[in-house]
């Protein structure tokens, strides 16, 4: 497992930090498939096409709530903590797009790349998200979901 949950990811926000840490899950479940069958990923195309799926939409829910949170607790920087979300949606719609069009499933060296780079992206993603952006609302959330 190469992206572990810590103490230093914590919010102090319950709903959100077991948010993040299903976040954190849902990477590394894509990392096993990936470690587990790095040589013939062709054949668990149906398996990696529903767990990058099953983050995407986890993560789209997630922002969400923690956009609502920020809302409510009158969080001054939300636009551009919204902004930082927006691109990440956008670059995981697009991965998802170039992973489900074309030939890239049936092609194993091509997939074992684009998994190596996704699973790298997604952890740099997350881990700094959270140290830096969602921590810098962390002293104004005074109200919880
Ligand atoms: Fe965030």
């Amino acid at each position: 497992m190469i992206a572990n949950w810590d103490t230093k990811f914590e919010t102090n926000i319950s709903e959100i930090d077991s948010q993040h840490k299903k976040l954190f899950r849902l990477i590394n479940q894509i990392e096993s498939v990936y470690e587990e069958n790095k040589d013939h990923l062709s054949k668990k195309s149906k398996l990696l096409v529903e767990a990058v799926s099953e983050l995407e939409d986890y993560t789209l829910s997630h922002f969400l709530i923690e956009e609502r949170v920020m809302e409510l607790n009158q969080y001054p920087d939300l636009e551009s903590h919204k902004k930082q979300h927006d691109r990440f949606t956008d670059k995981i719609m697009e991965l998802k797009n170039r992973l489900t069009s074309g030939n890239l499933l049936t092609n194993d060296i091509e997939l074992s790349q684009f998994f190596k780079d996704l699973i790298g992206f997604l952890r740099l993603w997350l881990t700094n998200h959270i140290l830096k952006e969602d921590m810098n609302y962390k002293p104004y959330i005074k109200l919880d979901l």
